[in-house]
């Protein structure tokens, strides 16, 4: 197994030690295999419930957070302390792996107000302090995964002067994929993949073209936290990204080694 796959998993699909530990497993297997691995996280439930303690109130719009200053600093916190215990899994099963914000990586740009289509209406949005990611320094990427060390990176962004901005897991997955033009871009999250009915994990659709995606958002099937994923992939295979997947971080059987073995798997989007 060759190349690079970026893998992104979020706050839901994969939660505490035992999910953690699973997945660094897998992982580990992959590299001994010969690919390598850009891993991104999320962690919208974990600032979510940090909010709440703090007395905030957290927001989405068309399943992205809107982000204020002080919205910025919880969700910096709480990425932090996870990106902490995933670099200390993946460390536990062997894998060497740095940890550090996005910023490290990319330059992003704050995102301007934008329409989005959300339960079939169309709604303007402004985020606040929520970035997209413009630059990618592939070279010191690129000298991680040469020296045998796996980047794990959470999605705090920041622009051409510095100011910080907070990205969605998804949207920094998919710019880092787009820059690096890895091999495959997988996202583990906590479904089984693109669903005709959310209710229904077996209503799972297999392959979808970016063309259908549009018609599904359009009639509201796809919705919430799945837009953001669906733009975010649609970025990465407009930037020359092979393979983009959606997979369930539940699966007892495998997560990620199943589909590298060629076994199907989750909701494959193509152009
Ligand atoms: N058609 C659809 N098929 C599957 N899931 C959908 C669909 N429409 C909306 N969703 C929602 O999208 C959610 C996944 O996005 P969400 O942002 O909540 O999680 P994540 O991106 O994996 O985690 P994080 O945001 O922490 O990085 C699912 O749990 C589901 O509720
Ligand atoms: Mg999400």
């Amino acid at each position: 197994m060759e190349g690079i796959y970026v893998l992104k998993f979020g706050g839901n699909a994969i939660r505490g030690k035992e999910d953690l530990m699973r997945l660094s497993n897998e992982i580990a297997q992959i590299i001994r295999d010969g690919a390598k691995i850009i891993l991104v996280h999320g962690g919208g439930p974990e600032i979510s419930a940090e909010m709440e303690k703090r007395g905030m109130q957290p927001k989405k719009v068309g399943g992205v957070r809107v982000t204020d200053a002080e919205g910025l600093e919880v969700a910096e916190i709480v990425l932090q302390r996870l990106n902490n215990d995933v670099v200390k899994c993946l460390e536990e099963a062997s894998v060497k792996a740095i940890g550090s914000a996005g910023s490290v990586f990319t330059v992003c740009r704050k995102k301007a107000p934008y329409t989005v289509l959300e339960d079939g209406k169309e709604i303007t949005v402004d985020l606040g302090l929520v970035g997209e990611v413009s630059e990618v320094n592939t070279e010191s990427l690129e000298d991680l995964l040469n020296a045998g060390v796996t980047p794990v990176i959470y999605p705090i962004g920041a622009d051409a002067e510095g100011h910080k901005l907070n990205v969605n897991a998804d949207t920094m997955a998919a710019g880092i994929a787009a820059g690096i033009r890895c091999k495959e871009l997988i996202t583990i999250t906590d479904v089984p993949g693109i669903l005709m009915d959310v209710n229904d994990p077996g209503s799972k659709i297999n392959k979808l073209t970016l063309a259908e995606v549009d018609e599904l958002i359009k009639k509201g099937v796809i919705s919430g936290g799945m837009i953001p994923k669906v733009e975010a992939c649609r970025n990465a295979l407009n930037a020359g990204v092979q393979t983009v997947r959606m997979v369930n971080g539940k699966d007892k059987r495998s997560i990620v080694t199943d589909l590298m073995k060629n076994v199907p798997h989750g909701t494959i989007i193509m152009k």
